[in-house]
């Protein structure tokens, strides 16, 4: 298989840029997908083998304007979108609960309906979890829930899509040093009245790690990369932790 096609969504987020990065290094032309024309326009930047799409993944719009995009067989279709902020357990709302699981989840499925004209053997599908959704926290019960959907859902796409020789893979980092962390530290820093700042609540994300550190914006694009090798056939349907030791359960 030649470089060929990536498509990203979420492209122009502190994670999906640095995926698109990574893509282009390896040579792929990339469909960079996100709601604001004119930050994909700052992330193309010039590189005319990034191709801004503009398109919302919680609208079914998005699958004919992705599919329209597509004009070569589709290598790796990465779904990187940001959930919407959402409150803690306490204050979690309907409408929130109902927003994040379309993004993500209804945001995969439209994605997967989007390329699908343009899948061929040894293509990837991959969507970015988290942390959360294998170990579940109060402070963050939207992300948890939809990232533990996302586990049940890549295996059922791992048994529609493996026939075809396509794969499926779910990237599971831990809090990751970016703008949204920093603005989940923020929110969590106000909610206990001025007792801790958000640099102190991200030193408590550190120390949950034998590393004492936040995964990389970096370490997740890597783990990206790493999928278009021919031998990642062999992580299909696995989800790739990159929570630098966080989780304490075996399995
Ligand atoms: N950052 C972390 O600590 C962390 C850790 C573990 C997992 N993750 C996962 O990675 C995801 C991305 O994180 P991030 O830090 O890169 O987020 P981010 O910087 O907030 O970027 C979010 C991206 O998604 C796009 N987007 C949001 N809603 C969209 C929609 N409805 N349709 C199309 N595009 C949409 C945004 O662009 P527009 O607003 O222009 O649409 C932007 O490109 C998170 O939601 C989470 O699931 C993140």
């Amino acid at each position: 298989m030649t470089a060929g096609l990536g498509v990203v969504v979420g492209a122009t987020g502190a994670l999906g840029s640095a995926i698109v990065a990574r893509l282009r290094s390896a040579g792929l032309r990339v469909i960079a997908v996100a709601r604001s024309a004119d930050a994909l326009a700052a992330l193309a930047d010039g590189d005319e083998q990034i191709v801004p799409l503009a398109a919302d993944l919680q609208s079914d719009g998005a699958i004919d304007t992705i599919a329209a995009a597509c004009d070569a067989p589709v290598r790796i279709a990465v779904q990187a979108a940001g959930l919407p902020g959402s409150g803690t357990i306490d204050t979690l709302t309907g409408d929130e609960l109902e927003a994040g699981m379309n993004g993500k989840i209804g945001g995969l499925l439209r994605l997967i309906r989007g390329v699908q004209d343009h899948l061929e053997p040894g293509s990837r599908l991959v969507v970015l979890g988290g942390h959360y959704g294998f170990e579940p926290t109060p402070n963050a019960p939207l992300a948890g829930m939809t990232n533990a959907a996302l586990g049940n859902l890549v295996r059922s796409l791992s048994d529609r899509y493996g026939p075809d020789g396509v794969t499926v893979h779910l990237i599971a980092p831990g809090p990751v040093e970016s703008p949204r962390m920093t603005a989940i530290a923020q929110r969590i820093a106000d909610r206990r009245g001025g007792e801790t700042t958000a640099d102190q609540v991200l030193d408590e994300y550190r120390a949950g790690s034998p590393l004492g550190r936040l995964t990389t914006v970096d370490e997740v694009a890597w783990a990206v990369e790493l999928l278009l090798a021919p031998e990642a056939s062999g992580l299909h349907g696995a989800t790739l932790s990159l929570d630098l030791g966080r989780r304490r359960g075996i399995g």
